[in-house]
């Protein structure tokens, strides 16, 4: 019984603290009012305690009743945070609040929606970090095997065979160039995506650029059967980028041309236009499914065929690609027929006298 008792005087007590912050607002006015009341009518003594005990009373109600509204309120509001903070709700639809409170219901959908979204975010980036470390190590592991392989046979007696001495050496020399390269690949990849690479930015002559690119490659093709050549236009025209990130974007878009082409041609093709002009790099390869042509700038996404394949590569050349097209503005579209070939084509900003 005495617990009951205590239980409602305590309520009783903090619906009352809930309305103290109207307190002084409340106390003002009813001297107000009974002071008014002294003026305009003429009070006896025992009137005026009616009076102000009436106040009193009155005041008490209207502090009482105030303080279980805003305690409910506030009881309410502090629930659905916390079941916010304890990811209660599926939907921000479920977040409902009393009538009194739909302007602070729209904010908290708002601050929920975002906190589910930072939420998903990071597991994403945790997830991406987690895949992303996997897919290294897994492309580190083999040519470091590799290379361990060929070393330990030359040390465990075929360094005195003169029949595979030097090709052990050769191939480990290779595989040791693959791992360098991976490397590279990996240091741009990480400097693009933390923002850290700058560009730097000048007009250049297109046609020197590509002429020299086309030279040095035509000098390491693997094989005769490839024609690579760069198409005729305006030798004068004069594009806006980054000279170098551009030799390398052309440099891994012949190097895929040439990779995924046994055999036929590889066509650089410019296209001037008023304000920009269009570069395509064209071959007669073995082209690209339509399904996979969505995934192949992703970050180490090679097709089935070529994982399976004997086609050395990691996956990252055409997600450097992207990312250096990006930084200047353009991006990258790509058409392809299985065995009738693919063209990658991007833009470029021309100079124009104006
Ligand atoms: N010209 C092309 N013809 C056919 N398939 C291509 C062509 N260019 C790219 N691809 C496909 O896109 C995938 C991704 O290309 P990307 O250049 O990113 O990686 P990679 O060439 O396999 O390896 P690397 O990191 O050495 O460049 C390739 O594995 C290949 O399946
Ligand atoms: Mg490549």
């Amino acid at each position: 019984m005495l617990v009951i008792v205590l239980r409602s005087f305590n309520k009783v007590i903090s619906n009352f603290k809930f309305s103290s912050i109207f307190l002084i607002e409340i106390f003002l006015f009813s001297i107000i009012l009974g002071i008014l009341i002294v003026l305009l009518f003429d009070v006896t003594n025992f009137q005026l305690f009616v009076v102000a005990l009436s106040i009193l009373i009155f005041d008490l109600i209207l502090l009482y009743s105030i303080g279980i509204k805003r305690r409910k309120d506030i009881e309410e509001i502090k629930s659905v945070i916390k079941s916010i903070r304890k990811n209660r709700f599926l939907h921000e639809d479920e977040i409902i609040l009393s009538k009194s409170l739909k302007d602070l219901e729209g904010n908290i959908k708002a601050m929920s929606r975002r906190t589910q979204q930072d939420i998903a975010n990071m597991e994403k980036l945790a997830h991406a970090r987690t895949e992303f470390l996997g897919y290294v190590s897994h492309e580190l592991r083999t040519p470091i095997f590799t290379i361990q392989g060929y070393l330990e046979t030359l040390l465990n007696g075929a360094v005195d065979d003169s029949n595979v001495n030097k090709t052990f050496l050769k191939k480990a020399f290779n595989h040791s160039e693959n791992l360098n390269a991976l490397l590279n690949d990996l240091i741009d990849i990480s400097m693009i995506e933390s923002g850290l690479l700058k560009l730097s930015f000048r007009y250049f002559n297109l046609y020197d650029h590509l002429d020299e690119i086309i030279t040095d490659i035509r000098q390491t093709l693997p094989s005769q059967k490839i024609n690579l050549s760069l198409q005729e236009f305006n030798n004068g025209l004069e594009v806006y980028g980054d000279k170098d990130k551009l030799k390398q974007v052309m440099t891994n878009l012949i190097s895929n041309a040439i990779k995924y082409t046994e055999e036929g041609s590889i066509d650089i093709i410019v296209i001037e236009k008023s304000k920009s002009v269009l570069v395509t790099v064209k071959d007669s390869g073995i082209g690209i499914a339509q399904a996979e042509i969505d995934r192949i700038f992703e970050r180490f996404y090679r097709t089935d065929r070529e994982r399976a394949s004997s086609i050395p590569g990691t996956g990252l050349g055409l997600a450097i690609v992207k990312h250096i097209i990006e930084a200047h503005h353009s991006t990258i579209e790509v058409s392809s027929e299985i065995n009738v070939g693919t063209e990658f084509t991007f833009k470029l900003k021309k100079f124009a006298l104006s």
